[in-house]
């Protein structure tokens, strides 16, 4: 079964070598991933490190995020730029507090009701704190499951979403969801960058169509607006 073995070689791949040191791996504490990915959307990972421990030491709890004056979150926020992420997690913290009871919800849909949460942190967030089998689908798998299956969908058409979404989720490992999402990234920075080719000798090159007929480069389809 071409999908188990590929759910195997990947957790495999991950446990050995992806990034697991990462601080927000250590636990899955909701918050804790969630002020993880509104940072890690516009700012690298070697970056966000710091600003993410300086964080969670001040602001250890949603509630103390939701009741932090707003001073606090510019300094805590000073030289990661687009300040609107910061506004957006004040105000869904508070949205968590009174409409959520202090808990964070525990589907994608649901959290996607919150401020400045889109279906890709949903995504993520569900996967990794909740087991959710669902793609957290952003440019790392949109390159790297282009590339294995020949999906030629144009990425920068909205409705090709649905389509690379459909051909994932069954892909998406029932037992390890939010590591096989956050393994698909490591690999979308690592072996399956935008412009290297796989090695013949990567444990993917078996699953990766588009290298076998040395297309590889030619995916993810992207066309100019
Ligand atoms: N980029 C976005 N989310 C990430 C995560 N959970 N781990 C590493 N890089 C990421």
């Amino acid at each position: 079964d071409m999908v188990a073995d590929f759910r195997q070689t990947l957790l495999t791949w991950y446990d050995e070598s992806g990034r697991t040191h990462l601080p927000w791996r250590i636990d899955k504490e909701p918050y804790h991933i969630w002020v993880s990915e509104i940072m890690l959307q516009q700012t690298q990972v070697e970056t966000v490190i710091p600003y993410y421990e300086r964080f969670l030491a001040e602001l250890p709890r949603v509630q103390d995020l939701a009741e932090a004056d707003e001073e606090v979150l510019l300094k805590l926020w000073s030289g990661l730029g687009y300040y609107s992420r910061i506004r957006n997690m004040q105000k869904a913290a508070q949205q968590v507090m009174a409409d959520f009871d202090g808990q964070f919800p525990t589907t994608s849909q649901a959290l996607q009701t919150l401020a400045g949460i889109g279906p890709y942190t949903a995504a993520a967030i569900a996967s990794i704190s909740f087991n959710e089998v669902v793609p957290a689908l952003d440019g790392n798998m949109f390159r790297v499951f282009a590339r294995l299956l020949k999906i030629d969908a144009d990425i920068a058409q909205p409705k090709s979403r649905k389509i690379f979404y459909d051909i994932i989720l069954p892909i998406v490992d029932p037992e390890r969801p939010g590591d096989f999402n956050q393994a698909v990234m490591d690999l979308g920075t690592s072996l399956m960058r935008a412009k290297t080719e796989t090695l013949a000798d990567s444990p993917f090159a078996r699953f990766n169509l588009s290298y076998q007929e040395g297309i590889e480069l030619n995916f993810p389809v992207k066309s100019k607006k």
